[in-house]
């Protein structure tokens, strides 16, 4: 959401189209409220690949978190870094991750986490960026992330092989992929046009 014309003409630049209009809060008001409790902020560095309009950031922040972003998109970081969040910018997070020397309570991604665009020599590519940002998370830290997760025709015959990968490298680290329901979708905000819609969840409130 944005809160005033500063930050409506800087956001008037933004890359995606769907970053320029003014949000809503609302979604991420309810993911908040569903999986978290203040304990998974207070005092924690908290990073959210791809903000966007830093919703839950803001709202991280609020509940006293240390809080982190990273974008291709210099309004942004700009937006962020406006707003108090440290950011960092990098043409594609799943590429050059630049929290390499981090250690996370918690990771945040919503619709900007895409494992099919790491894979070019073989499936196995899908999985090297996770394994880089599981290794970016403290042991006992959460992860809420719904990965925009859509495939090009090319990768149609080795889709199912890349899925499978990525679902047992997270469950042997210990996250549930739950497929929300139609309802549960349009509460989080999670309504893209891909084949599956899957919440990564590791450590919160409802699946502790
Ligand atoms: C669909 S928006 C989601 C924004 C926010 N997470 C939300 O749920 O409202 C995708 C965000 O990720 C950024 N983004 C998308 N792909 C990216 C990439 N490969 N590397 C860095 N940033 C990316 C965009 O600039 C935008 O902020």
């Amino acid at each position: 959401m944005l809160y005033n014309e500063q930050e409506i003409s800087l956001m008037a630049n933004a890359i995606q189209p769907n970053m320029r209009k003014n949000g809503s809060v609302a979604s991420v008001q309810h993911i908040v409220q569903d999986f978290f409790t203040p304990d998974h902020f207070q005092g924690k560095h908290v990073v959210d690949l791809g903000p966007g309009q830093c919703d839950f950031l803001d709202i991280a922040k609020r509940f006293g978190a240390i809080t982190y972003g990273v974008d291709f998109d210099p309004c942004v970081t700009e937006l962020g870094k406006l707003r108090g969040h440290n950011m960092a910018e990098a043409q594609n997070f799943q590429k050059t991750w630049p929290y390499e020397k981090s250690k996370f309570d918690g990771i945040f991604c919503r619709g900007s986490l895409n494992y099919y665009t790491t894979v070019q020599n073989g499936p196995q590519d899908a999985i090297v960026f996770l394994a880089k940002l599981f290794s970016s998370l403290k042991p006992g830290g959460w992860i809420w992330i719904a990965p925009w997760a859509k495939y090009s025709e090319e990768q149609t015959a080795i889709a199912p092989e890349i899925l499978t990968l990525v679902h047992t490298f997270l469950k042997k680290h210990g996250v549930t992929i739950a497929v929300p329901s139609r309802g549960a979708i349009a509460h989080y905000g999670v309504t893209y046009l891909i084949p599956r819609i899957e919440i990564w969840i590791r450590h919160l409130h409802n699946f502790a």
